[in-house]
């Protein structure tokens, strides 16, 4: 939901560092930024003052001539945020500072009792400039370094905090840097030029792959050493740093001009490495569900839908029944839960709270967790008894495209393992990236930047699918609407004489999915009565119907039909945004991983 990015080490231009690990996280949240860094000493010969820039609006051409990119300093802390309490504005942007300026700091989440807090502090004299719930915290720490020394001060501050919460503090008395988690995310990097913290890896790979992340409840204190301590107790614990296997490519935006489209072409090799690469990690889940007495699948938007793919994958393929529903609603659904029970989270990001939380009680109850996520390390990750990696390499667009494919494929692979022809998926998915490859070659793109311009001065948009093809209306709506702005909603065909045909009118453009399955005559015919109401039809399947508008050819891969097809949605999402004038990586309102409720 925000980036955090800290560095403390031996590099001299520590502004400079942080405002580059800062662009390479602003995908998470981008509504303000700001960096502080503990200058060596400023120009009254003063040690250890920080010096502070903040800014509304994104990251942009930053001018490195002003003072703070110009002082030489060796510690620092910046932060880009996706507002919750307190508008979009300069003095709401982090850091935070105490009133005499000798604490920084930037949080991540909702501290959930700052108002009483705020009311004390400001009984004991305390001033506050911004509206954010933050801000109590360097405060807090002013208060508690009455009596103790920096560390005790920040952990004891930190353990008064009720919610989910990452910050990160430096202190102009100290060459360190302190931060505590109890959700949200937080990873430490180790180099020979110092040690880095950030919200996630993106943004310290530059630097270096040798990272330990944080787990809830843990501090850490960097400076010419790296401590890590249990909260609220604050006992030392052994340090775990790994090597992850991402490449500085996998970051960059390369010779695209998004990372959505970046992130939408590499689909055809995420979807070949599952069909070549999983076939063993997909039995061990096999047995999970096997054992099971009851299996739920839960995700959050995009996520969701891939879920709900998943159900009718195991009804159809496998004649297993296994629920979904939408993860912020299982929290209602989940009182039956017991330790027979399975729920297979899928998350791209790992961090979603809507999936965390219901997991938490799941585990309450005693039920067993696979978590299918593209996180290494990720809370939802490290809360699971069995772990699946998606292995789609970083993902920095905020609308998914290539994590999504990836869930849906694997659910396809584990359906058919379920019923014991794991082979056939493996065929089903190497035809299908075929039909991605076509879909991005020149004659593909051109086709859909035709259909694109046809209908982006729409003021409305439907898509439609049955059976597993409703999956698809669904994730077609969001990937259209959250980019693009073009308010899209997504049915399935039965449900249209149930009202919402009512909204047709001469010229409203409609997609209709039309797999060549059981459910094509039906959704001919849902597409002929929207016709017949002067609707404009764009069919995409592998067989044209005279009903059609616009046909979308794409061949049959039975199954595996909708992973072509939401690809389709995906390059008309990406057009429709560009045509429309927006930014499709950063979608205005939006962040890439929803960490807090
Ligand atoms: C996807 O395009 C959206 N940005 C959003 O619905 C996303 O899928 C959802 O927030 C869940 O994220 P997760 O997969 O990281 O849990
Ligand atoms: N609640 C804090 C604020 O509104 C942090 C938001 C974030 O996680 O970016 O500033």
């Amino acid at each position: 939901m925000c980036g955090i990015f800290g560095y403390v080490g031996k590099k001299q231009n520590a502004a400079e560092v942080i405002l580059s690990g800062l662009k390479l996280l602003e995908y998470r949240g981008y509504d303000s930024w700001g960096i502080t860094v503990r200058q060596k000493r400023n120009v009254k010969n003063e040690i250890g003052k920080f010096i502070v820039e903040k800014n509304v609006g994104k990251i942009g051409g930053v001018d490195l001539s002003s003072s703070i990119y110009r002082v030489d300093s060796t510690i620092g802390i910046g932060h880009t945020r996706w507002a919750t309490h307190g508008g979009v504005t300069v003095k709401n942007a982090h850091p935070h500072l105490d009133c005499k300026n000798e604490i920084a700091m930037i949080h991540n989440g909702i501290i959930e009792n700052y108002a009483k807090i705020k009311e004390d502090l400001i009984k004991k004299g305390h001033e506050f400039i911004s509206e954010t719930d933050t801000e109590i915290v360097p405060h807090l720490i002013e208060e508690f370094l009455k009596k103790e020394g920096f560390a005790s001060a920040v952990r004891d501050a930190f353990n008064l905090l009720k919610g989910l919460n990452a910050i990160v503090v430096a202190s102009s008395l100290s060459k360190q840097i302190i931060a505590c988690k109890t959700g949200s995310p937080l990873v430490i990097g180790k180099s020979d030029n110092g040690f880095f913290i950030a919200s996630d890896a993106t943004g310290i790979i530059k630097h270096t792959r040798e990272l330990m992340f944080l787990k809830d409840r843990e501090m850490v204190i960097l400076g010419d050493d790296v401590q890590l301590l249990t909260l609220p107790e604050g006992k030392k614990k052994k340090l775990r740093f790994e090597k992850i296997d991402w490449k500085i490519e996998d970051v960059d935006k390369g010779k695209f001009d998004h990372f959505m489209l970046k992130e939408i072409y590499e689909q055809p090799k995420v979807v070949r490495n599952i069909a070549e690469n999983y076939t063993g990690q997909i039995k061990e889940l096999k047995n999970l569900i096997d054992n099971a007495k009851g299996t739920f699948l839960i995700g959050a938007g995009t996520a969701f839908h891939a879920c709900l793919a998943g159900s009718y994958f195991f009804s159809k393929i496998a004649h297993t029944h296994i629920n979904t529903t939408v993860a912020s609603e299982f929290n209602y659904l989940e009182d039956f839960l017991n330790s027979k029970s399975l729920i297979i989270a899928l998350s791209q990001s790992g961090e979603t709270i809507d999936v965390i939380e219901p997991l938490n009680h799941a585990k309450e109850k005693g039920s067993k967790i696979i978590a299918i996520t593209n996180a290494l390390g990720s809370t939802i990750y490290r809360m699971a008894d069995y772990k699946l990696l998606l292995g789609a390499g970083p993902e920095k667009a905020v609308a998914s495209t290539k994590a999504y494919i990836a869930k849906v494929a694997l659910l396809l692979m584990l359906s058919y393992a379920v019923s014991g022809r794991v082979n056939r998926a493996k065929k089903l998915l190497l035809d299908a990236s075929k039909e991605i490859d076509s879909l991005l070659d020149k004659k593909g793109i051109s086709k859909i930047k035709k259909i694109a311009s046809v209908i982006n001065s729409s003021e409305h948009l439907y898509t439609i699918g049955r059976g597993t093809s409703f999956s698809t209306a669904l994730e077609a709506a969001l990937k259209i609407k959250e980019v693009s702005y073009l308010h899209t909603e997504g049915l399935a065909g039965g449900e249209l004489k149930h009202g919402p045909i009512a909204l047709i009118s001469k010229g409203t453009p409609c997609i209709v999915f039309t797999p060549q399955d059981e459910t094509f005559d039906a959704i001919i015919s849902n597409a002929t009565e929207i016709k017949s109401r002067g609707g404009l039809i764009i069919g995409v399947g592998p067989k044209k119907s005279p009903v059609f508008d616009y046909w979308v050819n794409i061949k049959d891969v039975s199954e595996a039909q909708i992973i072509p097809h939401v690809v389709f949605a995906q390059i008309l999402a990406y057009y429709l945004a560009v045509q429309r004038g927006y930014d499709p990586d950063k979608p205005r309102n939006l962040a890439k991983s929803v960490t807090v409720k």
